[in-house]
């Protein structure tokens, strides 16, 4: 049988070697980068829109990744939607399109009620105002952050609750430097203590998530670091991820790892917090 000839196609180089009228020694084989392991995804956002019902369009076409152990500052001018967006990646207002996966819960507009219960099963907030019950003990306080967790009903009153949530409780007390205060009427404290006893009430639920709406807004400049300080930090050491807003630029940059901007109804930038300038912080509140 006649053998038809191959034809000669040139052979071309091995992938990753480089030709050898270059001059350069040849290298071996490219070994292809292992994919960077990304960390779990805690907030996962696509095409995020929000118009409250009586027509004040918030924002549109909102797209965000938040992964395990980031902490994200959340940043825009007043009324830019901070608030809003944070409460409808949670779950607590209902967005108008888009879809959002926060902690596995996958929802259009709002969970519903079994994904909302699992939600908030694993979420701390915290925000500007404190929300402490005054006439009641700071210990009472902490522990009622049990409440909506399984067997949480005597969480009501520290009385009642179990010996392990009230040495728990004093375990947080102590991380927000706040033992002492523990048998302390919660409106005999200052600004500064019942923001860390809100820390410590949400730390009690051992959030994978916290979400802060601007902790620090009512504290003068010292404590309201010094709270920022307590948040960073405990969320980088329990591993916990922290979003939160604020109007304070340099707490935007010191105690976060990314900052989101809000502008316009859009997020005007996303991006690590060592590549955001000042300028760049100008431009979310001006031009
Ligand atoms: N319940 C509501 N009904 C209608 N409009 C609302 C409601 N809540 C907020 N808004 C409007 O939605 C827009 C975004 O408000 P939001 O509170 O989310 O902004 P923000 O960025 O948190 O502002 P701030 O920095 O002042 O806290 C504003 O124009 C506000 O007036
Ligand atoms: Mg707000």
């Amino acid at each position: 049988m006649e053998r038809v000839p191959t034809e000669h196609v040139p052979v071309p180089p091995l992938a990753g070697l480089r030709p050898a009228n270059t001059g350069n020694p040849p290298i071996g084989p490219l070994v292809k980068p292992p994919a960077p392991v990304l960390a779990p995804q805690i907030i996962g956002a696509r095409g995020l829109a929000k118009t409250y019902p009586n027509g004040q369009a918030v924002f549109a076409g909102v797209d965000l990744d938040i992964r395990a152990d980031q902490r994200v500052a959340l940043i825009g001018s007043n009324g830019a939607g901070k608030s809003t967006l944070l409460k409808c990646l949670i779950g607590l207002l209902p967005s108008t399109h888009g879809e959002i996966t926060t902690l596995g819960e996958r929802f259009l507009a709002a969970p519903n009620a079994a994904q909302l219960t699992r939600l908030r099963r694993q979420i701390g907030f915290v925000f500007q105002n404190h929300g402490l019950v005054g006439r009641q003990s700071v210990l009472t306080n902490v522990i009622q952050g049990k409440l909506g967790l399984p067997g949480s009903w005597r969480a009501w009153h520290h009385a009642l609750a179990r010996q392990e949530w009230r040495e728990e409780a004093m375990a947080v007390l102590a991380e927000v430097r706040l033992a002492d205060k523990a048998s302390a009427r919660a409106d005999q404290l200052s600004g500064g203590q019942a923001q860390r006893v809100a820390i410590a009430r949400a730390l009690i639920r051992r959030p994978r998530l916290l979400i802060a709406d601007e902790p620090a807004a009512s504290l003068d400049p010292a404590v309201g670091r010094d709270i920022m300080r307590i948040f960073s930090e405990l969320a980088r050491d329990h591993g916990i991820t922290l979003v939160y807003t604020t109007h304070d630029m340099q707490h935007a940059l010191d105690y976060s790892d990314r900052i989101v901007a809000l502008k316009d109804g859009k997020v005007h930038f996303d991006r690590p917090t060592t590549r955001v300038s000042l300028r760049d912080m100008d431009g979310v509140f001006h031009g």
